[in-house]
């Protein structure tokens, strides 16, 4: 079914297969009731005892954290929502044709693209609803913090349409890596700060053991839950990690499923790359619900080796920060006092994931891969002249697994159909493009003694 006929009476391929506006899904797909094993409960930073809505209500609006612990397998989407929803989505799906001839495999290889939104990436999916609920519970201003700048200006973008103010602490390596990503910040009316900044008591902190930490995003949502807490009319939005944005991004993965229906295809590989899990799960999770009844799916989450959470962290509680003001909760983990080393994928950069991805992970249900960034810069080039889009330097770590994925599939000589994650394209990230085409990129592992160490300071619950 992926051929059509054109006038002339022959066999036309078909590159996108697009889905109407009115297509678009309705509800958002909640994965917890699906699970093996539910997500342990979050502890209270201070009392190290499950915390309940209450403690969370100073940071987030009610609906919010009704929707971080609802039990419901399907929950409604807001008109108000999906109307600025609308403005982009349905996104395309993409056969990547090309790149099939390129690695000469006999895969089937998709890619649904995120970076159709006004930002250029998956990030708006969550930051409109988030908007939304905070405007509708009278919250005024919104504080984040953001790593490759793709979240904080989603949610510029996002507060600007529902009229909150908007305050972004941006670690301050991609601050001076990324300066057109802070004017698109501006242009949709969010003020930036560099992160750690002396704005806070969280950033004052760091700078003053460290005055030249170039940041992580750890250190940025400790000032930006700071500036939340002590502000009655502010809340704080985070951009992936927790279970509302997991269920937000559902909204990816529903519309992959009708796009391969009406191709008459279905995955047998599912990837995406994993900095807090929320742009993976978005396109994984909503088939899990067919991978528990048999069907023949993998999910595969790809990180970066300079910070490889999944492949080599620990499965405890930790806390989401790097002053350890958030709950604490159970998650594989580099230790919150993790700083990467600053390689261009700036959203893959943190030191925790979903606990919804690593208890899955931790299960089995899902599996990871990790890879070097140049490696990824290889596969980033090989797409970007067989397909044409430039990707983000965390989508290309997708695009490094799908084309693993591919070879493999060559030296077994299975036609096996594999969808991946484009989350964004690379507009903003050509410095790190100039690096690796001038060789300046560098590669790093992290050394055993070193990720023990800071494992270790990993607080006992
Ligand atoms: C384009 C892009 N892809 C992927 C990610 C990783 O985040 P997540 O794992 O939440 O999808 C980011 C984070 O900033 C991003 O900007």
């Amino acid at each position: 079914m992926s051929y059509q006929i054109n006038i002339e009476g022959e066999q036309m391929r078909e590159r996108k297969i697009l889905l109407s506006e009115k297509d678009i899904p309705r509800k958002w797909y909640n994965v917890i009731p699906d699970m093996p094993n539910p997500p342990a409960p979050p502890l209270h930073p201070g009392t190290k005892q499950p915390i309940g809505p209450e403690d969370l209500a100073p940071l987030f609006p009610m609906p919010l954290i009704e929707q971080e612990v609802s039990q419901e397998s399907y929950i409604d989407i807001p008109e108000e929502v999906l109307d600025v929803l609308t403005l982009w989505r349905p996104s395309p799906l993409y056969r990547a044709y090309n790149l099939e001839a390129a690695l000469k495999t006999p895969a089937k290889i998709f890619y649904k693209y995120e970076g159709v939104s006004p930002a250029g990436s998956h990030k708006p999916n969550t930051a409109v609803p988030q908007a939304y609920y905070n405007k509708i519970s009278g919250t005024k201003r919104i504080s984040s913090e953001t790593g490759a700048g793709q979240w904080g200006s989603s949610l510029a973008l996002a507060c600007s349409h529902f009229g909150l103010e908007c305050t972004v602490y941006m670690v301050k390596v991609s601050y001076e890596q990324k300066p057109y990503r802070r004017s698109m910040m501006h242009t949709w009316g969010a003020e930036i700060f560099p992160s750690p900044s002396a704005k806070t008591k969280a950033g004052q902190q760091i700078l003053a053991a460290d005055p030249d930490s170039t940041g992580s995003l750890g250190i940025a949502i400790s000032e930006a839950v700071e500036d939340a807490a002590t502000h009655d009319d502010t809340k704080y939005a985070l951009g992936s990690v927790l279970n509302h944005v997991l269920l937000h991004q559902s909204i990816i993965g529903q519309e992959v499923k009708k796009q391969l229906e009406m191709v008459g295809e279905t995955p047998n590989v599912l990837i995406g790359s994993c900095g807090g899990g929320s742009n993976f799960a978005g396109l994984a999770f909503p088939f899990l619900p067919e991978k528990n009844n048999g069907a023949d799916i993998r999910m595969v989450a790809v990180e970066p080796a300079a910070c490889p959470t999944l492949t080599r962290g620990k499965f405890t509680y930790d806390f989401g920060d790097a002053v350890g003001m958030t709950p604490l909760v159970q998650m594989y983990t580099l230790g919150a006092g993790f700083v990467p080393p600053g390689i261009h994928a700036g959203g893959l950069r943190y030191h925790g994931d979903s606990p919804l991805v690593s208890q899955l992970y931790q299960d089995k249900v899902i599996e990871a891969q990790a890879y070097h960034q140049v490696e990824v810069f290889d596969a980033a080039a090989t797409f970007a002249k067989a397909e044409g889009i430039i990707p983000a330097p965390e989508s290309a770590h997708a695009i490094k697994g799908a084309i693993e994925e591919a070879k493999r599939a060559t030296e077994e000589g299975k036609e096996k159909t594999i969808v991946f994650n484009l989350s964004g394209h690379g507009h903003f990230d050509m410095a790190a493009y100039d690096d690796y085409f001038s060789g300046k990129l560098q590669d790093y592992t992290l050394p055993d003694d070193l990720l023990e160490k800071s494992i270790s300071t990993i607080p006992p619950v």
